[in-house]
């Protein structure tokens, strides 16, 4: 490890509740750092007491095979909605026995709120959820509904992933780390999502400190700063820039200056900002692959927008009438 990385270790991944953002256009090597991060995370149980082990949730985006990768680094638990499923076939090595990896085991849920409950420590949590959902409309409500019910449940310490002697923790939640690579899909500035799609990311931003405070953190990944909700971009302490990272001379005035060198970036190299604005050099971040040379994944079902039946309204809500309002000034 050098001197950088040492750094990145002690005050990042030693360090709970501090949120990370990288940036970079596609191909720039975001999901390859990611796992990175994830091997960090990993590395650091052999310098800490397993109660300060960090649990790991990894929301699958459901490309390539980047589930796969993750199995070649610990055991991993998926969580997949109950009318879902995924097949995973590994292949054979040149002596008939599959490839090395670790188990990946399968747990399913009905609701997405009860994916906080299914967390284990001593697995990478893999959320897989995006994939299935192939209606727009259906995107916003069931991420809003999933992070509503995390932030509950840090907030009353009720985050409790198995693995952990709950004595030892004194009241507090365990170390949670949340792995959320494109970010921008979830919380999208203005004009870059659905209409409508702005709630999950809203509840992410006014909590994203007290999230903090409860030593639940954001590691995530973003194809570009303004492409995110301007809000939750202010919330990350630490910075990874990657190719094409660019950065406006209002929000940072320090990192604005380098975006030349950002375009010019290799794919798999980066520079990182600590809250103190120090730099490192360029890093030459691992080679970690794609998962494809382990085997193949399969995504199966998708979920369905629930279709409420119109119901008669006697009275007029607020929502009604911030529509009808919107409606007149934008005539
Ligand atoms: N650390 C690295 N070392 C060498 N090559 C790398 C590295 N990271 C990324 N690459 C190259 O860049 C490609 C894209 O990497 P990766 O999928 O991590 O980027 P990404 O930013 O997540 O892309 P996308 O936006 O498409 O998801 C890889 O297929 C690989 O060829
Ligand atoms: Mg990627």
């Amino acid at each position: 490890m050098n001197s950088w990385e040492e750094k990145l270790f002690k005050e990042f991944i030693l360090s709970p509740g501090q949120h990370g953002l990288e940036n970079g256009n596609t191909g720039s090597g975001k999901t390859t750092l990611m796992f990175w991060l994830v091997d960090g995370f990993l590395q650091a149980r052999n310098k800490l007491p397993a109660s300060q082990w960090e649990t790991l949730v990894w929301f699958d985006r459901g490309k390539s095979s980047e589930i796969l990768q993750l199995s070649r680094m610990a055991p991993v638990r998926l969580l997949i909605p109950e009318s879902c499923n995924i097949e995973i076939n590994f292949f054979e090595d040149e002596n008939g026995e599959e490839v090395q990896h670790y188990e990946i085991e399968k747990i399913y849920f009905q609701d997405p709120k009860e994916v906080w409950n299914l967390l284990d420590r001593d697995h990478i949590n893999v959320l897989c959820l995006q994939r299935f959902i192939l209606h727009p409309s259906l995107v916003a409500p069931t991420t809003a509904k999933l992070f509503e019910s995390l932030i509950l449940k840090a907030m009353n310490y009720d985050l409790k992933p198995a693995g952990y002697t709950y004595s030892q923790l004194k009241g507090k939640n365990p170390r949670v780390a949340i792995f959320l690579d494109e970010l921008n899909n979830i919380a999208p500035s203005r004009g870059q999502g659905f209409s409508g799609d702005q709630q999950a990311g809203a509840i992410l931003q006014h909590n994203a400190e007290q999230l903090r405070s409860q030593n639940v953190r954001l590691v995530a990944s973003s194809h570009g700063w303004r492409k995110l909700r301007p809000g939750i971009r202010s919330s990350f302490q630490f910075l990874i820039s990657l190719r094409g990272a660019n950065y406006p001379s209002s929000e940072q005035p320090k990192l604005y200056r380098f975006n030349r060198l950002f375009e010019k970036l290799e794919p798999g190299q980066a520079i990182i900002s600590f809250p103190s604005k120090t730099f490192t050099d360029k890093i030459r971040i691992p080679w970690y692959g794609k998962g494809e040379d382990l085997g193949y994944i399969r995504y199966i079902g998708h979920l369905e927008p629930e279709h409420k039946p119109r119901t008669q309204k006697s009275s007029i809500g607020l929502e009604d009438l911030v529509t009808a309002l919107k409606a007149v000034v934008s005539q």
